[in-house]
Formats: C-alpha cells, sequence, structure tokens
C-alpha cells in the first residue's frame, strides 16, 4: 500500500505515525546530534511532537485528527518503552513532514482504490470469442458485441435458432407473426417448450422484434397533398382474419365513406402500386391487422404514418404506446365504435385546419416515447439478441467468489464512498 521512500528503515520506525503518505526524510534546519542517549533527547522531542501535533490539529478536521493523534501516542508510548531509541538526525525531520504534508490527499482516494478492487477480468472476451449464433445465416458488420451467425461451427453455439440446441446452447425462438395465429409465439407457451430466448414483436419478450425502424421507414417524410377522391385507402390482401377487420370494412363501406381497395379484399382499384406512394395522396389508411394483439403492429400502420395518411387501426388494443402523437389516429376497438369512427372521419376529411391536426406531429417531430420505441430498432434484433446472450453469459460469471468479493463501499477517514454493483 505503501509509496517506496529513499530511506525505508527511518520510515519504517514511524510507520503508525507516517502511513498515509509517502514521506522523504529532509533535513531542514534541525541541527545533528550523533550518537547522543535518547534521555538526553528527551525534553526537545516531547516539545517537537506538541508543535508536530499543533500543526495537525490546525490543517485537520477533527475524525481525521483522532486517528492520526492515537498513531503519534502509539508511536510514542509502544515501541520504545523507555528503552533506547536509536534515533538518527534525519527522524525529527520526518516527523515533522507528516504534519506538513498530513492535510493533502497524497493516499490513493477511495474512488481509485475501489475501480482497482473492482477490476476483475471476465474469462471470455467476445471480441476474440463472439457469440455464434447458429441455425441461421446472417452477415454483421458492426455490434457493440462480437457476433456471429451460420452454420458448421466447430465450436459449440451460444444459441439455436429454430430446433432444440445442444445443452449449453440457448433454444432461440424468433418470429413476427402474432400468437393468435401461430400460438407457439406466446410467451408462456414457448417458455413451458423449454425456450430460452423468445423473439417476438411483444414488447415483453427478451428481444422484441419489431415492424418499426427508423431506417426501414422514413417516418417524417413529408406530407403531400390529399388528391384523391377517396376518402381512405385500404391494402388489405386477405379478406379472411381472425378478427373483424372484413365486417368492420364493410360497415365502413355501407357508410358512403368512399374507399379505394388496392388489396385482394373488395378490391376495387388496380393495386400494382407502390403502397407508400399511392397512401400520400389519401387522407386515412385503413391499417386492418389480421389479429387484434397486444403490441402486435405491422406495417400497415407505419407505412401509413410515412405517408401521412392517418391511421383507422384495427388491432394491437395498446396501439396508443405505438402513436407518434395523441390524435395521431382512429382505433376501431370493436365492430360497434364503425359508426363513431366513421363520422369523424368524415368530419375530419371536410375540415382541413382539424385534420392537419392530426398531422402536426410531421412538422413538430413526434413524441419522446415514440423516438424512444423506434429507438429500439437502431440495434437490429440480431446484434441485440447477440448483446442478450452475452449479458447473460456475464451475469453467470458475476456469480462466481471473484466478482461477488468486491467490495461495495470504502471508507477514508470521516468519508465513505458507495460503489454500486
Ligand atoms: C398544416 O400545419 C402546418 C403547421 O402545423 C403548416 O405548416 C401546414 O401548412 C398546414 N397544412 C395545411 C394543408 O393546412
Amino acid at each position: 500500500m505503501m509509496e517506496k521512500s529513499p530511506n525505508p528503515a527511518s520510515n519504517q520506525r514511524f510507520s503508525r505515525g507516517a502511513h498515509t503518505h509517502d514521506s522523504q526524510p529532509i533535513a531542514n534546519g534541525i541541527p545533528a546530534a550523533p550518537k547522543r542517549k535518547w534521555t538526553n533527547f528527551m525534553p526537545l522531542f516531547v516539545i517537537l511532537v506538541v508543535v508536530a501535533e499543533i500543526a495537525f490539529l490546525g490543517r485537520l478536521d477533527m475524525a481525521k485528527n483522532a486517528a492520526l493523534v492515537d498513531s503519534w501516542a502509539d508511536v510514542f508510548h509502544r515501541s520504545h518503552p523507555g528503552g533506547e531509541l536509536p534515533l538518527t538526525d534525519d527522524d525529527f525531520p520526518v516527523a515533522v513532514e507528516v504534519a506538513d504534508r498530513s492535510s493533502g490527499s497524497e493516499t490513493e482516494s477511495c474512488e481509485e482504490w475501489l475501480e482497482k478492487q473492482d477490476a476483475v477480468v471476465y474469462s471470455r472476451d467476445f471480441g476474440k470469442e463472439p457469440i455464434l449464433i447458429s441455425g441461421h445465416e446472417e452477415e454483421w458488420k458492426t455490434c457493440a458485441v462480437g457476433c456471429k451467425f451460420g452454420f458448421g461451427s466447430d465450436r459449440k453455439p451460444d444459441g439455436q435458432i429454430g430446433l432444440h440446441g445442444q445443452a449449453g446452447t440457448a433454444t432461440i425462438l424468433r418470429s413476427m407473426e402474432s400468437s393468435q395465429y401461430y400460438a407457439e409465439n406466446n410467451i408462456a407457451q414457448a417458455r413451458r417448450r423449454g425456450i430460452d430466448v423468445v423473439m417476438t414483436t411483444s414488447l415483453s419478450s427478451d428481444v422484441p422484434v419489431g415492424y418499426f425502424s427508423w431506417a426501414e421507414y422514413d417516418i417524417m417524410a413529408p406530407v403531400q397533398p390529399k388528391t384523391e377522391n377517396a376518402v381512405a385507402a385500404a391494402f388489405i390482401s386477405n379478406c379472411g382474419a381472425r378478427n373483424f377487420r372484413l365486417q368492420a370494412l364493410e360497415a365502413l363501406e355501407k357508410t358512403q365513406i368512399k374507399i379505394d381497395s388496392y388489396g385482394g379484399c373488395h378490391r376495387n382499384r388496380d393495386g400494382r402500386v407502390n403502397k407508400v406512394e399511392a397512401l400520400k395522396h389519401y387522407k386515412f389508411s385503413l391499417a386492418f391487422e389480421n389479429s387484434n394483439e397486444e403490441d402486435y403492429v405491422t406495417e400497415k400502420y407505419f407505412q401509413s404514418l410515412v405517408a401521412g395518411s392517418v391511421p383507422v387501426v384495427i388491432g394491437a388494443p395498446n396501439i396508443e404506446d405505438f402513436a407518434p402523437a395523441p390524435g395521431s389516429y382512429l382505433h376501431i376497438k370493436e365492430l360497434k365504435d364503425v359508426p363513431e369512427v366513421a363520422k369523424t372521419m368524415k368530419y375530419l376529411s371536410e375540415n382541413p385546419v382539424a385534420y392537419n391536426q392530426s398531422l402536426r406531429w410531421k412538422y413538430e417531430g413526434p413524441s419522446d416515447s415514440f423516438k424512444a420505441l423506434v429507438d429500439m430498432a437502431a440495434v437490429h434484433s440480431s446484434c441485440r439478441l447477440c448483446i442478450h446472450l452475452a449479458t447473460t453469459i456475464r451475469q453467470k460469471e458475476e456469480k462466481s467468489p471473484g466478482f461477488k468479493n468486491r467490495p461495495c463501499k470504502c471508507t477514508r477517514g470521516s468519508e465513505t464512498v458507495y460503489h454500486l454493483l
């Protein structure tokens, strides 16, 4: 713990008194007194000690003082109980030197000490030995941890997509389908089947895979003039669905709201168009999902946002969590909501100022929660999978003694520094 001193012997003798500093003895004006008897020296020594202590008291806070004065007393009384002290000329300057420097912070700070104690090295360097995922081919350029996808490595993979892996390999389920169509995507069911890492659209899954991303969608693309005659456009490829979207479409059509349908379901327009480009010229877009499932929000919705065509949603009951701003979408929660929603659509389509309010976020920017949601996709789900597995490996290792015994606080004098692991 102590730094080197050019005079270790003298330093050692005063080690209790001088233990807080890197004393370098210097002779400053103390007269040379070779080979004198300790008893002859006594009065002068006592005076010096008293002077030194006064210096201490003047410079140090009381808490630090108590400890140092105690150790001074130890040096004086315990080490040399009346015997002859082999003092050298240098000894006194050392004592004075302690008094001079103790007010500084010459010891290693608590922060530095904790940092050193904390520097336990993990056994695996993911840069050299990347996370290996089998069962899927993918090329990786950048990820915060080493991350490799592919088949046929001689190393045992850390995770495997699909089939059950060998012992010690995490089994991964990855799907963007709703669990109403694919029951195996239900998180609880997946766990019962022994899936270690669930990757679905559910934001509660281990590694959520969403349809949203800044890279994929030009979400802030400018609003275009609404040149189409029809109020809304629909791209619904399949009339069959496990929710009421077909009935809702039919009910909406009956309310005199003009709908252009480009998809296979109730088609009245040629479907060979660029969907987003086409949507830009409609005030509303029917974003009807095939199932009403929490967090299940697909490209139908995000493409509507890109196009600046107000989405009329049938789907996730919590679609509000995916809204770029309040009032930026319409929600048909149940079939009986159709007349009310149709009324709103009619009103907005006839009142440009009110309609423009629903697209305000396009001019003023989306909400923070929306930005946070889409930011998640800034890191690709495959990279997030690797980070998840690497974190799991680290957490396991942190349960070992080398990590568990790291100190969580440090005390220096009256000051205590806590460290959160
Ligand atoms: C809609 O509002 C924005 C400002 O919020 C404005 O810049 C834009 O011109 C408005 N558009 C129409 C068609 O009124």
